[in-house]
C-alpha cells in the first residue's frame, strides 16, 4: 500500500516530466530551496569567518606583490588554501583559516596545484632565494617546470597610484583608514628601502617587514614587491595560542 502522497506523485510525474515548462518551474523552486538551506546558515553562525588575531590588511608593498601575483598568473598554478587534510597539513603546516584570506579580492583558495600551495609561504626561504627561484627556477630546482620571472628584478615598480588601490579595497570591505591611504606612497617606499625609519609602517600594519627585498638598494623593482608579499604569506596569526572554535566552546 503506498500513502496518498506517493501515489499522487506517481500519477503525476509523467506530466511533470512532458511538460518542459512545468518541469523547469519546479526544478527551480528545488534548486533555491536547496541553496537556501545551505547558504543562509552561514550569515547567522558564528564562525562562518571566525575572528583570530593578527589578521590585517596588506600594506602597501605587500598589495602591490599581490597585484603582480596576479597580474603574471601565478595562482594559475598556485594556491593558497591548505586544506584541513593530513597530508596537506603536515607538507604545508596549520589549515588555512577563512579570516586569513579576508582580506583577498579576489581570494586565491583553490586545489588545483602543479606548483605547491604557497599559503604559508612566507619566512620559510630567504629573500635571496625567492629573487633567485623567481628569476630562474631552475637554478634552484632543477626538476621544475615554472617559468622564469627575470623581467620583474629589472622593471621598477610603478606604484605612484597605490593609495587609489587602497581606496578600491576600502570600498569593498577592507579596513583601511585615511591614516593608512594618506600615507601609502610613503610607506610604500619606507617598507622597501629598509634604511628609512619604519614605526610609522609597523604601527599602521603591525609585523610588517621593511628592508630591501631584492638585493638591490638602489630601485624598487617589482621583485621587492612580489618578495615582501611572498615573505608575509601565513605569517600575520599566531598558531601558538589559537584555539580553534569548537561547538563546546560555542556554547
Ligand atoms: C606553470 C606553473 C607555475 C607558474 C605559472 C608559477 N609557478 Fe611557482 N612553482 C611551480 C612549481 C612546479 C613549483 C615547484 C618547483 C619549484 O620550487 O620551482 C613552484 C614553486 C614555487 C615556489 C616555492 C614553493 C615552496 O614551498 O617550495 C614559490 C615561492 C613560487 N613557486 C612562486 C611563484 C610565483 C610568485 C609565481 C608567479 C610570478 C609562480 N610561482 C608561477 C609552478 C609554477
Amino acid at each position: 500500500m503506498l500513502d496518498p502522497l506517493s501515489k499522487f506523485i506517481f500519477r503525476n510525474h509523467d506530466k511533470v516530466e512532458r511538460n518542459v515548462t512545468v518541469l523547469m518551474v519546479l526544478s527551480l523552486l528545488v534548486v533555491a530551496v536547496g541553496g537556501i538551506v545551505e547558504i543562509v546558515p552561514l550569515f547567522y553562525i558564528s564562525n562562518t569567518i571566525e575572528k583570530v588575531e593578527g589578521m590585517r590588511p596588506y600594506t602597501p608593498l605587500e598589495l602591490a606583490g599581490r597585484n603582480i601575483y596576479i597580474a603574471e598568473g601565478c595562482y594559475v598554478c598556485h594556491s593558497q588554501q591548505i586544506r584541513p587534510m593530513r597530508d596537506e597539513v603536515e607538507r604545508y603546516g596549520h589549515y588555512s583559516l577563512a579570516a586569513e584570506s579576508m582580506y583577498d579580492h579576489p581570494f586565491q583558495w583553490g586545489s588545483k596545484r602543479t606548483g605547491p600551495d604557497l599559503a604559508r609561504v612566507g619566512a620559510r626561504y630567504s629573500d635571496a632565494w625567492h629573487v633567485q627561484h623567481l628569476i630562474d627556477p631552475q637554478s634552484v630546482v632543477p626538476e621544475s617546470i615554472m617559468p622564469k620571472y627575470g623581467h620583474l628584478a629589472r622593471n621598477e615598480l610603478k606604484a605612484t597610484d597605490i593609495a587609489a588601490h587602497l581606496k578600491a579595497n576600502e570600498r569593498i570591505g577592507v579596513p583601511y583608514t585615511q591614516d593608512m591611504i594618506d600615507n601609502a606612497y610613503a610607506d610604500l617606499l619606507t617598507q622597501a628601502s629598509g634604511m628609512a625609519d619604519a614605526r610609522g609602517l609597523q604601527e599602521r600594519y603591525p609585523k610588517a617587514q621593511a628592508r630591501d627585498f631584492d638585493g638591490r638598494p638602489d630601485v624598487i623593482t617589482e621583485m621587492d614587491a612580489l618578495v615582501a608579499y611572498l615573505q608575509m604569506l601565513g605569517t600575520l596569526v599566531d598558531f601558538t595560542d589559537y584555539e580553534p572554535l569548537s561547538h563546546e566552546n560555542l556554547r
